[in-house]
């Protein structure tokens, strides 16, 4: 079957079962590097239409984090009443999108962990971000400096909640094994020692792997070229209110450009539960690299 840089995957609701084929399409196409774009609404409650505001983000945050493992809220200026509408509504995103996942990706039963779920109700376009490194309107893949993932994948369900008919506009760039190649010649190498005192003086939560040395490596140095940044083929996409995304996000090449009310899931998965690990980030830069990197 062929496939675009933004498969559609027709799953309307999040609770009834997925045809045996489509959920392999998806599967396939989501390890592939498609973005799945998927027409399912997330509502909210009566109650919850006040959350549609930028005014609870506290100073000059971003997002709104919420961890499914202690229920807790980080980032969220407000009552005691806000919060709870917050975990609420969370709490409930988490809980839908591990059940989706559980039938799109029932390969990944039992090897998802649960990563952070974000509110993001401030918009994009016009934002001075902290840094270029910071600057999520250039094409990157996503890798985290304090937090190593030691080869696990980055899978993202998004949201469009936006009350006002707004979409939220991606860019999507070059297929991973382009941006590996192109790449991974200039990275700097990766120091063992480095990344032991970065662990111990707790500047990483964990020791950074070769693997997440690279991937960060990637990151900065897509981001660091404004040349690549002009002249790479992209795609663009408009994420209607009321669309669902899917998306190895350690592996599309993708830029936010506008919008604003987004929700965001993160699992990781192990690269040893993926149906095709070959195309995997990790195995990709293993392959360019010669040697293993976890
Ligand atoms: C990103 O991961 O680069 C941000 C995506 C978004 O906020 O839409
Ligand atoms: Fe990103």
């Amino acid at each position: 079957m062929t496939m675009n840089p933004i498969e559609t995957i027709a799953v309307h609701d999040w609770q009834s079962p997925v045809a045996r084929e489509l959920a392999a399409h998806a599967l396939d196409a989501l390890e592939a590097g498609c973005v799945l774009r998927l027409p399912l609404p997330f509502a909210l409650s009566a109650d919850e239409q006040v959350l549609l505001s930028d005014t609870l983000l506290s100073g000059a945050r971003k997002n709104i984090s919420y961890n499914p493992v202690n229920n807790s809220v980080k980032g969220a200026d407000g009552d005691a009443q806000l919060e709870t509408l917050l975990r609420g509504m969370l709490g409930r995103y988490h809980a839908s999108t591990r059940a989706l996942a559980l039938k799109l990706f029932a390969p990944y039963s039992g090897h998802m962990l649960d990563g952070r779920t974000s509110y993001r109700p401030a918009e994009i376009a016009g934002r001075v971000p902290k840094s270029w490194r910071h600057d999520d309107t250039r094409l990157h893949v996503d890798a985290f400096p304090a937090t190593p993932v030691h080869g696990r994948r980055l899978l993202r369900f998004f949201n469009n909640v936006n009350p006002h008919g707004e979409p939220r506009r991606w860019n999507v760039g070059e297929p991973f094994a382009d941006v590996a190649a192109r790449f991974f010649p200039r990275l700097p190498d990766h120091s063992p020692l480095k990344a032991r005192l970065m662990a111990l003086t707790r500047i990483t939560k964990s020791k950074r792997t070769a693997y997440d040395h690279y991937m960060l490596n990637l990151h900065d140095g897509m981001k660091a070229d404004l040349d690549y940044q002009s002249q790479v083929a992209k795609t663009p996409a408009a994420f209607a209110p009321g669309e669902t995304w899917i998306v190895y996000s350690d592996q599309v090449s993708h830029a936010v450009m506008s919008g604003r009310f987004m929700l965001e899931q993160t699992y990781y998965v192990p690269v040893a539960a993926l149906q095709y690990p070959e195309r995997s980030p990790l195995r990709v830069l293993e392959k360019l690299a010669g040697r293993a990197l976890v």
